[in-house]
């Protein structure tokens, strides 16, 4: 098992507020990390503590391999400034902006990468559209092409399906099934059944966070975990607990 981040013992947050916790994580190759956890618990805080977005206060985030190509993320959409005119093709080629010299033009290769990962996702006729134009689902669709084009090592997904319908979500899932049999997948959700159903492990992030090596977990544990959310439990037929917070 080749380990690819681990945080120790990490506090973060804003200013002088702590928003996270005590956090102790460890990302293996081939992990498909589930993250859930209730508005404002520090979800995105932790993903932008891995993306080296904002500084712990205290305690250790390493990776093993810090490669131009670790990380590949898909940011949450409503944090992200669409109206900035900028056309799709270049949002996506963006995803390799590491990859190539400051002013450096694309390859072709680029270019023709940027285009199978359009036309898979259902995005190619919108190629020389500005993102300010796109709907919602659109948009996480591109940022997706945008997360993915450089073959990252870790990719991170902060809520994917959020606008996105049911026929691209589950598209989107055999998508990540595939891309997991070579990097690690980290995804944060509220849709907490469908995930379950899909990832390996799940960490419930609530000021601190709570790892649980499967992807079942049941009613008992999530009240350990102090994660206030509705559950689901998968039986021969899984079901949905709706609980009452
Ligand atoms: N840039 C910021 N400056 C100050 N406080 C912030 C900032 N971003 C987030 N916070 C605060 O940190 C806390 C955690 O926010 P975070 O965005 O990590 O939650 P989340 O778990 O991702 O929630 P959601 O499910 O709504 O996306 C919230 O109380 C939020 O108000
Ligand atoms: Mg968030």
């Amino acid at each position: 098992m080749t380990k690819l981040l681990e945080l120790k013992s990490l506090y973060a947050g804003y200013d002088d507020k702590v928003i996270l916790r005590n956090v102790d994580l460890i990302v293996n190759k081939n992990d498909f990390l589930g993250i859930i956890g209730p508005n404002g618990g520090g979800k995105t805080t932790l993903l932008k503590v891995i993306l080296g977005l904002i500084k712990p206060f205290k305690g250790s985030i390493k990776f093993n391999n810090a490669d131009d190509n670790l990380i590949g993320y898909l940011p949450q959409i409503n944090t992200i400034d669409h109206k900035f005119p900028i056309p799709v093709r270049e949002v996506v080629l963006s995803g390799l902006m590491s990859h190539k010299k400051l002013f450096g033009r694309y390859r072709n290769e680029d270019k023709e990468k940027a285009k199978g990962l359009m036309d898979q996702m259902g995005v190619l006729h919108l190629r020389d559209k500005n993102i300010g134009e796109l709907s919602g689902g659109q948009l996480q669709r591109v940022f997706l092409c945008r997360a993915i084009i450089s073959d990252p090592q870790i990719l991170i997904l902060d809520e994917p399906n959020t606008y996105v319908d049911n026929n691209f979500e589950a598209e989107l899932y055999t998508i990540l099934n595939q891309l997991n049999d070579h990097m690690a997948i980290i995804i944060v959700s509220h849709d907490i059944g469908t995930i379950c159903s899909h990832v390996k492990s799940i960490a419930c992030v609530n000021e601190t966070l709570c790892y649980h090596d499967s992807n079942i977990i049941n009613e008992d544990q999530l009240k350990t975990y102090n994660c206030p959310i509705d559950l689901i439990t998968h039986g021969d037929l899984p079901h949905r607990v709706l609980k009452k917070h």
